[in-house]
């Protein structure tokens, strides 16, 4: 595992843009890159919409795929993660809208729908590059302490403590959907290369716990050291519990 560890979050943005931007130089023909929501990774869209513009690169060749959707949220809800992707993101760059894929949380069958993504991507030849945040509680996508590292794309109940660090996105608590689908560990595991991003203080125990290296599925992200192929970006702020 590589960490690297940077000043604050501009700079771990700049870092994972231009990890992200080298793969884009590098790959002939398609690239799959597996796309994550939140706070963390908005500095990494606005560096790489920078970067690629400034050297005309395209994303003609891009697919993406969300780790994660809430479900009831629709794409026209600015809570959604399709909502988040498009503006922060999609919007911004010559991506074809239909080369980009987040599980529909309005699906008539959820269960259906998490199968179906889970096709989607080994259908297309699997994620190239992994984006991940982590929640404060060693959440990796949607996926809580407890679940199973064998999971693939699934349905999830949010644990409490998610709700209430992603209620400041809403105008109250009581608006968080309780429900989301989210990738499991086993379809994170499966992308050829991880990029994790850790930032601010309040990821500060998740980070020393995570470099702890316990393997525990009541501490999702703890699987990721056992991937060949992660890098850590983490901020000062991150760090300092260490
Ligand atoms: C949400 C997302 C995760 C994200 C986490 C941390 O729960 N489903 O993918 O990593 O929040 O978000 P933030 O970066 O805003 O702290």
């Amino acid at each position: 595992m590589n960490v690297i560890y940077v000043k604050d979050s501009k700079e771990m943005s700049e870092k994972a843009a231009s990890l992200l931007f080298s793969r884009m130089k590098t790959t002939e023909g398609q690239l799959n890159l597996g796309l994550a929501t939140g706070g963390t990774p908005q500095g990494t869209y606005e560096e790489l919409i920078k970067k690629t513009r400034a050297a005309n690169q395209s994303f003609a060749q891009v697919k993406t795929f969300n780790l994660d959707e809430y479900v009831g949220l629709s794409e026209e809800n600015h809570q959604s993660y399709r909502y988040y992707m498009n503006t922060h993101f999609f919007n911004h760059i010559d991506i074809p809208i239909e080369q980009t894929f987040l599980p529909n949380g309005m699906a008539l069958n959820l269960e259906e729908e998490c199968a179906r993504y889970e096709q989607l991507i080994i259908d297309n030849g699997g994620i190239d590059v992994q984006l991940l945040g982590i929640g404060s509680n060693g959440h990796i996508g949607f996926n809580e302490p407890g679940t199973p590292f064998s999971e693939e794309t699934h349905l999830v109940k949010l644990a409490q403590e998610t709700k209430e660090a992603n209620a400041r996105y809403f105008n109250d608590q009581s608006e968080v959907p309780s429900q989301a689908i989210t990738m499991g560990i086993a379809s994170i595991m499966r992308a050829k290369e991880i990029v994790l991003l850790i930032s601010g203080e309040n990821k500060a125990d998740a980070f020393a716990k995570f470099m702890n290296g316990t393997l525990s599925e009541q501490f999702p992200a703890s699987i990721l050291e056992t991937h060949e192929n992660v890098t850590v970006i983490v901020d000062e702020a991150a760090a300092n519990k260490m």
